[in-house]
Protein backbone atom coordinates (compact mmCIF):
# COMPACT_ATOMS: atom_id res chain seq x y z
CA UNK A 1 0.00 0.00 0.00
CA UNK A 2 1.33 3.23 -0.88
CA UNK A 3 0.26 6.31 1.49
CA UNK A 4 1.22 10.02 1.04
CA UNK A 5 3.98 11.44 3.80
CA UNK A 6 2.78 11.54 7.12
CA UNK A 7 2.86 14.76 9.13
CA UNK A 8 2.00 14.01 13.11
CA UNK A 9 -1.18 16.67 13.82
CA UNK A 10 -0.64 18.71 17.01
CA UNK A 11 2.27 16.66 17.29
CA UNK A 12 1.32 12.55 18.50
CA UNK A 13 -1.82 13.76 19.31
CA UNK A 14 -3.77 10.30 20.05
CA UNK A 15 -0.49 9.16 22.07
CA UNK A 16 -0.07 12.36 24.86
CA UNK A 17 -1.58 15.30 24.74
CA UNK A 18 -1.73 17.86 21.49
CA UNK A 19 0.47 20.41 21.07
CA UNK A 20 2.49 19.75 24.30
CA UNK A 21 6.01 19.14 24.74
CA UNK A 22 5.45 15.53 25.18
CA UNK A 23 3.16 15.13 21.92
CA UNK A 24 6.05 16.82 19.88
CA UNK A 25 9.13 14.98 21.64
CA UNK A 26 6.65 11.46 20.71
CA UNK A 27 7.72 11.92 17.09
CA UNK A 28 11.60 11.32 18.12
CA UNK A 29 10.26 7.96 19.78
CA UNK A 30 7.95 6.87 16.33
CA UNK A 31 10.21 7.53 13.97
CA UNK A 32 8.01 10.48 12.90
CA UNK A 33 10.14 13.74 11.31
CA UNK A 34 7.47 15.97 10.88
CA UNK A 35 4.88 17.59 13.12
CA UNK A 36 2.13 20.36 12.75
CA UNK A 37 1.29 22.83 15.81
CA UNK A 38 -0.73 25.76 16.27
CA UNK A 39 0.52 28.87 17.72
CA UNK A 40 -1.01 31.92 19.23
CA UNK A 41 0.16 34.83 21.17
CA UNK A 42 -0.46 36.01 24.70
CA UNK A 43 -1.34 39.50 26.84
CA UNK A 44 2.81 39.89 27.66
CA UNK A 45 3.65 38.76 23.97
CA UNK A 46 4.68 35.45 24.55
CA UNK A 47 3.81 33.10 21.85
CA UNK A 48 2.13 29.48 22.75
CA UNK A 49 0.90 26.31 21.47
CA UNK A 50 -2.42 25.61 21.85
CA UNK A 51 -5.21 24.90 19.09
CA UNK A 52 -8.37 26.76 20.82
CA UNK A 53 -8.88 30.45 21.53
CA UNK A 54 -10.08 29.23 25.27
CA UNK A 55 -8.20 27.63 27.64
CA UNK A 56 -11.27 25.13 28.68
CA UNK A 57 -10.48 22.37 26.87
CA UNK A 58 -6.83 21.29 27.11
CA UNK A 59 -6.38 22.82 30.29
CA UNK A 60 -6.89 23.63 34.03
CA UNK A 61 -7.84 27.26 32.89
CA UNK A 62 -11.32 28.81 32.13
CA UNK A 63 -11.94 31.45 28.98
CA UNK A 64 -9.80 33.28 26.98
CA UNK A 65 -6.02 34.07 27.19
CA UNK A 66 -5.48 37.16 25.68
CA UNK A 67 -5.18 39.24 28.56
CA UNK A 68 -2.96 36.95 30.87
CA UNK A 69 0.54 36.78 30.63
CA UNK A 70 3.05 33.18 30.30
CA UNK A 71 3.17 33.60 34.19
CA UNK A 72 -0.79 32.69 34.89
CA UNK A 73 -0.66 30.67 31.67
CA UNK A 74 2.45 28.41 33.06
CA UNK A 75 0.62 27.44 36.30
CA UNK A 76 -2.19 25.56 34.12
CA UNK A 77 -1.94 21.72 33.60
CA UNK A 78 -2.29 21.02 29.85
CA UNK A 79 -2.15 17.06 30.01
CA UNK A 80 -4.36 15.79 32.72
CA UNK A 81 -7.58 16.62 30.63
CA UNK A 82 -6.05 13.48 28.26
CA UNK A 83 -4.58 11.41 31.18
CA UNK A 84 -3.34 11.21 34.63
CA UNK A 85 0.13 10.15 33.33
CA UNK A 86 0.87 13.85 31.43
CA UNK A 87 -0.12 16.17 34.88
CA UNK A 88 2.61 17.89 34.76
CA UNK A 89 2.10 18.81 30.96
CA UNK A 90 2.29 22.69 30.38
CA UNK A 91 1.24 25.31 27.85
CA UNK A 92 4.81 25.60 25.76
CA UNK A 93 6.40 28.35 24.62
CA UNK A 94 7.12 28.49 20.42
CA UNK A 95 10.91 28.56 21.82
CA UNK A 96 10.91 25.67 23.49
CA UNK A 97 9.26 23.84 20.52
CA UNK A 98 12.37 25.41 18.18
CA UNK A 99 14.80 24.44 20.61
CA UNK A 100 13.20 20.32 20.87
CA UNK A 101 13.34 20.70 17.00
CA UNK A 102 17.00 22.11 16.55
CA UNK A 103 18.05 19.09 19.37
CA UNK A 104 16.21 16.02 17.26
CA UNK A 105 16.14 17.28 13.90
CA UNK A 106 12.36 17.39 13.29
CA UNK A 107 10.90 19.58 11.24
CA UNK A 108 7.43 20.99 11.37
CA UNK A 109 4.61 22.96 9.77
CA UNK A 110 3.42 26.33 12.42
CA UNK A 111 -0.15 26.97 12.35
CA UNK A 112 -0.80 30.66 13.58
CA UNK A 113 -4.33 30.57 14.89
CA UNK A 114 -6.98 33.20 13.63
CA UNK A 115 -5.63 35.35 16.69
CA UNK A 116 -8.84 37.45 17.83
CA UNK A 117 -6.64 39.63 19.96
CA UNK A 118 -7.11 42.62 18.11
CA UNK A 119 -5.14 44.78 15.71
CA UNK A 120 -1.70 45.41 17.95
CA UNK A 121 -1.86 41.62 19.07
CA UNK A 122 -1.95 40.06 16.08
CA UNK A 123 0.48 42.69 14.66
CA UNK A 124 2.89 41.55 17.60
CA UNK A 125 2.09 37.69 17.14
CA UNK A 126 3.64 37.87 13.28
CA UNK A 127 6.51 40.44 14.58
CA UNK A 128 7.54 37.88 17.64
CA UNK A 129 7.64 34.53 15.17
CA UNK A 130 9.59 36.15 13.09
CA UNK A 131 11.49 36.94 15.61
CA UNK A 132 11.86 33.47 17.35
CA UNK A 133 12.86 31.50 14.49
CA UNK A 134 15.68 33.43 13.69
CA UNK A 135 16.91 30.50 16.09
CA UNK A 136 15.49 28.10 14.09
CA UNK A 137 18.83 25.92 12.04
CA UNK A 138 18.45 26.58 8.60
CA UNK A 139 18.58 22.77 8.30
CA UNK A 140 15.21 22.44 9.71
CA UNK A 141 12.19 22.74 7.38
CA UNK A 142 9.73 24.78 8.25
CA UNK A 143 6.11 25.80 6.66
CA UNK A 144 4.21 28.30 7.84
CA UNK A 145 0.58 28.29 7.22
CA UNK A 146 -2.95 29.79 8.90
CA UNK A 147 -6.61 30.05 8.04
CA UNK A 148 -6.54 33.78 8.48
CA UNK A 149 -5.06 35.31 4.80
CA UNK A 150 -4.49 38.73 6.29
CA UNK A 151 -2.47 36.76 9.05
CA UNK A 152 -0.63 34.38 6.40
CA UNK A 153 0.22 37.55 4.27
CA UNK A 154 1.47 39.33 7.11
CA UNK A 155 3.72 36.98 8.12
CA UNK A 156 4.77 36.17 4.40
CA UNK A 157 6.01 39.93 4.68
CA UNK A 158 7.69 39.63 7.85
CA UNK A 159 9.59 36.62 6.85
CA UNK A 160 9.68 36.42 2.70
CA UNK A 161 12.53 34.04 3.34
CA UNK A 162 10.41 31.59 4.32
CA UNK A 163 8.38 28.75 2.72
CA UNK A 164 4.18 29.20 3.14
CA UNK A 165 1.17 27.18 2.76
CA UNK A 166 -2.43 28.25 2.39
CA UNK A 167 -4.78 26.45 4.79
CA UNK A 168 -8.13 26.61 3.79
CA UNK A 169 -11.53 25.25 5.04
CA UNK A 170 -14.05 23.53 2.71
CA UNK A 171 -17.72 25.22 2.81
CA UNK A 172 -20.09 22.22 2.59
CA UNK A 173 -23.12 23.75 0.99
CA UNK A 174 -20.88 25.39 -1.83
CA UNK A 175 -19.23 23.42 -4.85
CA UNK A 176 -15.87 22.11 -4.14
CA UNK A 177 -14.05 23.07 -7.54
CA UNK A 178 -15.28 26.50 -7.18
CA UNK A 179 -13.94 26.89 -3.78
CA UNK A 180 -10.71 25.49 -5.22
CA UNK A 181 -10.32 28.05 -8.16
CA UNK A 182 -11.39 31.01 -5.39
CA UNK A 183 -8.50 29.34 -3.62
CA UNK A 184 -6.13 28.91 -6.41
CA UNK A 185 -6.84 33.03 -7.70
CA UNK A 186 -6.23 34.09 -3.68
CA UNK A 187 -3.23 31.84 -4.13
CA UNK A 188 -2.33 33.48 -7.59
CA UNK A 189 -1.24 36.45 -5.53
CA UNK A 190 1.00 35.73 -3.05
CA UNK A 191 4.04 36.12 -5.29
CA UNK A 192 3.79 40.26 -4.20
CA UNK A 193 4.39 39.69 -0.84
CA UNK A 194 7.97 38.31 -1.92
CA UNK A 195 7.28 34.81 0.12
CA UNK A 196 6.78 31.28 -2.12
CA UNK A 197 3.40 29.45 -0.96
CA UNK A 198 4.55 26.21 -1.66
CA UNK A 199 1.40 24.21 -0.84
CA UNK A 200 -2.31 23.73 -0.55
CA UNK A 201 -3.53 22.57 3.02
CA UNK A 202 -6.88 21.60 2.79
CA UNK A 203 -9.91 19.63 4.11
CA UNK A 204 -10.26 15.92 3.76
CA UNK A 205 -13.57 15.85 4.16
CA UNK A 206 -15.58 16.16 0.72
CA UNK A 207 -11.87 16.35 -1.05
CA UNK A 208 -12.50 14.71 -4.63
CA UNK A 209 -9.50 13.67 -7.00
CA UNK A 210 -10.51 16.39 -9.37
CA UNK A 211 -9.96 18.98 -6.85
CA UNK A 212 -6.29 17.70 -6.41
CA UNK A 213 -5.90 17.73 -9.73
CA UNK A 214 -6.63 21.38 -9.62
CA UNK A 215 -4.18 22.44 -6.98
CA UNK A 216 -1.41 19.66 -8.32
CA UNK A 217 -1.47 21.18 -12.10
CA UNK A 218 -1.29 24.63 -10.60
CA UNK A 219 2.14 23.51 -9.37
CA UNK A 220 1.12 23.52 -5.57
CA UNK A 221 1.60 20.73 -2.93
CA UNK A 222 -1.18 19.32 -1.54
CA UNK A 223 -1.12 18.40 1.99
CA UNK A 224 -4.94 17.39 3.61
CA UNK A 225 -6.37 17.70 7.21
CA UNK A 226 -6.86 15.15 9.27
CA UNK A 227 -6.76 11.84 8.12
CA UNK A 228 -6.84 9.02 10.35
CA UNK A 229 -8.08 6.08 8.20
CA UNK A 230 -5.21 4.51 6.10
CA UNK A 231 -8.00 3.15 3.76
CA UNK A 232 -8.24 6.96 2.92
CA UNK A 233 -4.79 8.21 3.21
CA UNK A 234 -4.11 5.34 0.33
CA UNK A 235 -6.83 6.72 -2.00
CA UNK A 236 -5.04 10.09 -1.30
CA UNK A 237 -1.80 9.09 -2.39
CA UNK A 238 -3.43 7.47 -5.53
CA UNK A 239 -4.83 11.14 -6.24
CA UNK A 240 -1.21 12.61 -6.11
CA UNK A 241 -1.78 13.96 -2.45
CA UNK A 242 1.72 14.72 -1.29
CA UNK A 243 1.25 14.50 2.85
CA UNK A 244 -1.82 14.23 5.68
CA UNK A 245 -1.97 15.15 8.80
CA UNK A 246 -2.95 12.25 11.18
CA UNK A 247 -3.94 12.25 14.97
CA UNK A 248 -2.22 8.82 14.65
CA UNK A 249 1.25 8.25 12.78
CA UNK A 250 1.68 5.72 14.57
CA UNK A 251 -0.98 3.53 12.13
CA UNK A 252 1.61 4.23 9.37
CA UNK A 253 4.83 2.87 7.83
CA UNK A 254 7.48 3.78 9.28
CA UNK A 255 9.14 4.66 5.86
CA UNK A 256 5.85 7.21 5.23
CA UNK A 257 6.93 8.46 8.75
CA UNK A 258 10.28 8.78 8.40
CA UNK A 259 10.58 11.62 5.66
CA UNK A 260 8.98 15.37 6.28
CA UNK A 261 5.40 15.39 4.98
O1 LIG B 1 -2.99 22.71 9.93
C1 LIG B 1 -3.80 21.60 9.66
C2 LIG B 1 -4.89 21.45 10.69
O2 LIG B 1 -4.30 21.49 11.96
C3 LIG B 1 -5.92 22.52 10.57
O3 LIG B 1 -6.97 22.37 11.46
O4 LIG B 1 -8.25 23.02 13.42
O5 LIG B 1 -6.64 21.13 13.57
O6 LIG B 1 -5.81 23.47 13.44
P1 LIG B 1 -6.90 22.51 13.05
MG1 LIG C 1 -3.67 23.06 13.37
Amino acid sequence: MTYPHIIAHRGMSSLAPENTMAAFAACIDYGVKSFEFDVDIIGDGSLICIHDDSLDRTTTGKGGYYNLDYSAIRKLDAGKWFSDTYTFERIPELASVIELMNKSQLDANLEIKPCQGGHVLREKLIQHIAVALRELDPQRRLVISSFDPELLWMAAKAMPERNFAALTETNHDEPLLEQVQMWLDIAATFPETGATLQAMHVDNEGLTAEAVKMMKDAGYKVRVWTVNDPARAAELAEWGVDAIFTDKAQDFPESDRAVSG
